[in-house]
């Protein structure tokens, strides 16, 4: 059983209490809507929905776990969810079903409405659900903790440029990960950062002391070095990540080490971190290796001065039969739409996944079953940007802008997550860029017109 049915068992009594209160706000029976309380009504719901981030140490503001946490914000409850600010969630519902689709249903958005409009009660104490156990602020309980060995000192002001700080773990046998969450030491300061498996035997940052922070060279090139892997990542909303789904996990060779590579900002005064990592293991070898890609990516993209909606298009083709389960759209403050479409061999061509992009919100989308991809299909990525003046977060709508790692730089990729035969020694064959992805870079695009017809 993963971590994720876990939790959801936990969940199952707050279903029951959902139901009930369903019934008690269909129309012509608003009188027993005063009936609906936190224990039994509110709760659950917070607890499924909500206590990912709304807990103390998360990304939210305020704790939801207790009454007493949520009773003011009542008012603002209803607000954020009649309006589905809350929780966030961007997938366009016409492409895909997600397994982590945090989309309220309307019954559920009517629970919470009617709390709020009728006192916010508590209720009785019996009806609560049993809390949900967040393990020092862990989304699950890790058979291991990795923790970087020094604190980074980080400057007051200014950029910081990416850093990578090796962790020597030296794992003592092969192990599959079903589950990792990275845990930031100091939240306000870890703007995102991954966790990258560095096999036994790699060159990538041989001569580093381990705990110091390096920015020497493109840490993009880091990453791509041979059989390096993605292990986690953390980003606003993302949450930990369950790689168990379809009996499934992630592979971690014995003997390799951990490059955190981090992207803070500065808080305004000098201070510190030490982020750390968490993994849960499988009791058994899966039947599936879970392969994190980088996905179609625009290395090569322009995105002219003052443009409210430019498009820029990548594409890759797979070089054998494998399944995608999980899309993870990643641009910078530019960024307006990501979608992502296959084309058949045969020259099918079919959307299956659009979103809104939103750079504080940097989410993860499951996949609720397994997508087969043929071999030689190709996965095309198609981004909009908007570089005008009217972008409120747009740090210079003058200025010609092309691929880099800063918030200022942009980017177009997608990363994808695929299950692929565990004996697949190096997964990055399975893929190779293509199309508009291998052009040289122009004043704009590359846009849907440079695709290859077939
Ligand atoms: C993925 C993380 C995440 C989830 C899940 C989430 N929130 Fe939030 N929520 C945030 C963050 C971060 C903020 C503060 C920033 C903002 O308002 O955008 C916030 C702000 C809010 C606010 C204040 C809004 C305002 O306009 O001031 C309310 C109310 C709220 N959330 C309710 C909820 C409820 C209810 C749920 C579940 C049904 C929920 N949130 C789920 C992260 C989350």
């Amino acid at each position: 059983m993963s971590w994720r049915s876990l939790a959801l068992a936990g969940f199952m009594a707050g279903t029951l209490a959902m139901t009930a209160s369903m019934r008690a706000t269909t129309p012509g029976e608003e009188k027993d809507s005063t009936a609906v309380t936190f224990n039994k009504d509110v709760l659950p719901v917070l607890q499924k929905n909500c206590q990912s981030c709304h807990r103390p140490g998360e990304i939210a503001p305020m704790s939801f776990l207790t009454y007493k946490d949520a009773r003011p914000w009542a008012k603002a409850i209803k607000a954020a969810v009649v309006s589905r600010k809350m929780p966030p969630w961007f997938a366009d519902p016409k492409y895909g079903h997600f397994a982590n689709d945090r989309t309220l249903s309307d019954s559920t958005i009517s629970t919470l409405v009617a709390w709020a409009d009728n006192g916010a009660l508590e209720g009785d104490a019996k009806d609560a659900p049993p809390p949900v156990t967040f393990v020092d602020g862990w989304s699950f309980k890790p058979d291991m903790i990795i923790e970087m060995p020094k604190d980074i000192p980080l400057p007051a002001t200014g950029t910081i440029n990416y850093k990578s700080i090796l962790v020597k773990v030296n794992f003592p046998e092969d192990l599959w990960v079903v589950a990792a969450d990275l845990r930031p030491g100091n939240a306000a300061a870890v703007h995102h950062m991954r966790a990258i498996v560095r096999p036994p035997g790699s060159t990538w940052m041989k001569d580093a002391e381990p705990g110091v922070a390096y920015e020497g060279g493109d840490p993009e090139v880091g990453r791509q070095g041979e059989g390096t892997d993605l292990l986690g990542k953390f980003n606003p909303g993302l949450g930990g990540q369950d790689f168990s789904m379809f009996d499934s996990a992630k592979f971690v060779p014995k003997g390799s080490d951990i490059v955190f590579s981090m992207h803070y900002t500065a808080t305004g005064k000098a201070t510190t971190d030490r982020s750390k990592l968490g993994l849960v293991f499988a009791k058994k070898a899966p039947k599936l290796k879970y392969y994190v890609s980088d996905g179609p990516t625009a290395s090569n993209l322009a995105i002219p001065a003052g443009d409210s909606n430019a498009e820029v298009v990548s594409e890759m083709t797979a070089q054998a039969d494998t399944q995608l389960v999980y899309l993870q759209p990643h641009m910078h403050l530019r960024g307006k739409d990501y979608e992502v479409r296959l084309i058949s061999p045969s020259g099918e061509s079919k959307t299956i996944f659009k979103a809104k992009w939103d750079f504080n919100w940097q989410l993860g989308f499951d996949l609720e079953k397994p997508l087969p991809i043929a071999k030689g299909t190709r996965i095309v990525g198609i981004a909009h940007f908007d570089n005008s003046a009217n972008n409120k977060y747009n740090p210079d709508p003058a200025k010609l802008v092309v691929w880099g790692p800063q918030n200022w730089e942009e980017m177009q990729n997608c990363f994808m997550g695929f299950l692929v035969d565990p004996n697949l020694k190096n997964p990055r064959t399975l893929f190779r860029a293509t199309g508009p992805s291998l052009l040289p870079r122009g004043t704009s695009g590359p846009t849907l017109s440079t695709l290859v017809s077939n």
